[in-house]
C-alpha cells in the first residue's frame, strides 16, 4: 500500500474524505484504518454514507474511555496493521486521540508518517487536543499546513523548513464540492420551521465546556440571553458526549434554545450557510463558517484557528453571558466580506503531490 489513512472521528472523516477522493482520482494505492473512537451512526456511518466513502478497510473498534487507555488500545491495534500493510505513508489529520495513536504507532516502524492540519496552536496544554497536535506534528515527517501562520508556529518550534508545506485547509475542498448540493438538497430549515437568516446555530461539545456543569449551563444562558433581545430561534444539534452531560447534569436548557439530534454533513453546512451567526466552540465550526461568510461567536478563552479572527470572521468570548452577548452583537454588525483564509480548496492535491504521489506536481503553492 502506498497510503494508510488512520481517521478516527466526525471531523477527520469530513476533512480526510478529499484526500480518499484524491488518492481515487490518481490512482494511489490506500487503505483506510478507522479507530472507531466514534462510532455512533451521527457521528460516524452517517458520513460515510453521504461523503460516498469506502468502507474502511479495518475498524478497530477502540471505542470510548479514558485518554490513555482508548490511545493505547489503539496504537497497538493500528501498528497491528501497519505491520501487515507496510505502507509507504500514514497520513493523519487533526488533533484527535485517534491522531495521537496513529502518529505514535506509525512513527516507530518503517513509513512515513504525514499531519495534515499541522501547526494549530491554542497555546493552552490544558486542552488534551493541545497536547495531541504538539506531538502529532513532532512525530511527522510531512507537515501539512493549513496557512503560513501555522507553518510559522511550526518554524517556531523548531521543524525543519523542507518537512513543512503550506497546503490549504481540506475542508475548504469538502466544502466547496457539497455547499450547493447542501443548497439543492437539505429540506433541514422546513423540517424546523426555521428561515434562513432569521436564526442562530450553535454547537458545543468541547471538555473543558460540557464537562463543566457551571461553563455549560453559563454559555447555554448567554447565547439564549442574546436570542430572547434578538427575538431570534437557536437550533442546537447535540454531540453525544454534550447531550450525555446534559442528562447527568440535569442540566436546565433555556426555551430559547432547540435541542436537536447532531446533523448529517449537508444539512449542517446548509444550517450554517443560512444562520445570522453561529455560536460554537468547535474548531472546524469556526472555519468553515469563516469559508461560508457566517459571523462566527467562539464559546472559549482561545483558538488555534487565529486566521478567523484575523479577517474578523470571529470572536472569541468565553462562556461568559455578558460578553456572549456583546460579542454576538459586534459580530451582527460587522461586514461579512471578508477573505478565506484556508486556502483554494486544491489542498489535497498538494498533500499527495508532496508526498510524490500526486498528479498535480504543477499546483503550485497555496494563496489566499
Ligand atoms: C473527540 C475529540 C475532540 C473532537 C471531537 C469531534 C479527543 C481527545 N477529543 O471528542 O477533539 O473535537 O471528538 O467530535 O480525541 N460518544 C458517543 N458516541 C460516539 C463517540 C462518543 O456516544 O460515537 C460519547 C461517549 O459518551 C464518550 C463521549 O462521547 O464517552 C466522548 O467521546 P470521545 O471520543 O472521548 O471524545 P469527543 O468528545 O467525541
Ligand atoms: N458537523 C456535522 N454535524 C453536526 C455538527 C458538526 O456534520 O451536527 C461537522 C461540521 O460541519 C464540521 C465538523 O463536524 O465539519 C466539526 O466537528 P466537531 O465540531 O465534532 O469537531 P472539531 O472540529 O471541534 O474537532
Amino acid at each position: 500500500t502506498a497510503v494508510t489513512i488512520v481517521l478516527g472521528t466526525r471531523p477527520e472523516i469530513i476533512k480526510l474524505a478529499p484526500v480518499i477522493d484524491a488518492c481515487e482520482r490518481s490512482d494511489v494505492g490506500y487503505s483506510v484504518i478507522h479507530t472507531g473512537q466514534h462510532y455512533s451512526d451521527e457521528l460516524d456511518t452517517v458520513f460515510f454514507d453521504q461523503l460516498e466513502l469506502p468502507t474502511p478497510d479495518h475498524n478497530l473498534g477502540i471505542g470510548s474511555d479514558s485518554h490513555s487507555a482508548q490511545t493505547g488500545a489503539m496504537i497497538g491495534a493500528i501498528e497491528e496493521v501497519l505491520l501487515d500493510e507496510s505502507p509507504d505513508v500514514v497520513l493523519v489529520q487533526g488533533d484527535t486521540n485517534s491522531v495521537l495513536a496513529g502518529s505514535v504507532a506509525a512513527s516507530k516502524l518503517d513509513c512515513e508518517v504525514g499531519h495534515v492540519e499541522a501547526g494549530l496552536r491554542s497555546f493552552d496544554r490544558s486542552m488534551p487536543e493541545e497536547i495531541n497536535r504538539v506531538f502529532a506534528d513532532h512525530a511527522a515527517d510531512h507537515l501539512f499546513a493549513p496557512t503560513e501562520q501555522a507553518a510559522q508556529y511550526l518554524r517556531e518550534e523548531g521543524i525543519p523548513v523542507e518537512r513543512i508545506t503550506v497546503t490549504g485547509n481540506t475542508i475548504v475542498d469538502a466544502v466547496t464540492r457539497y455547499r450547493d448540493l447542501a443548497a439543492e438538497k437539505s429540506q433541514v430549515l422546513d423540517a424546523h420551521d426555521l428561515t434562513a437568516g432569521e436564526f442562530c446555530l450553535l454547537t458545543a461539545h468541547r471538555a473543558e465546556n460540557v464537562d463543566d456543569a457551571e461553563r455549560f449551563s453559563s454559555l447555554l444562558r448567554g447565547v439564549a440571553e442574546f436570542a430572547a433581545r434578538s427575538e431570534l430561534d437557536v437550533i442546537y444539534p447535540v454531540h453525544p458526549r454534550a447531550r450525555d452531560r446534559i442528562d447527568a447534569f440535569d442540566i436546565d436548557v433555556p426555551d430559547e434554545i432547540r435541542l436537536t439530534e447532531a446533523q448529517d454533513f449537508l444539512d449542517f453546512l446548509r444550517l450554517e450557510s443560512t444562520a445570522q451567526l453561529v455560536f460554537t466552540d468547535s474548531g472546524g465550526v469556526q472555519e468553515e463558517a469563516c469559508i461560508l461568510g457566517t459571523p462566527c461567536v467562539t464559546l472559549r478563552d482561545n483558538t488555534e484557528r487565529p486566521e478567523t479572527v484575523a479577517v474578523d470572521a470571529n470572536r472569541i468570548v468565553g462562556v461568559e453571558p455578558a460578553e456572549i452577548v456583546a460579542g454576538a452583537r459586534e459580530a451582527l454588525d460587522t461586514s461579512t466580506d471578508w477573505e478565506n483564509p484556508f486556502g483554494d480548496g486544491r489542498s489535497a492535491e498538494r498533500i499527495l503531490d508532496a508526498v510524490g504521489l500526486g498528479p498535480a506536481a504543477s499546483v503550485e503553492g497555496v494563496t489566499g
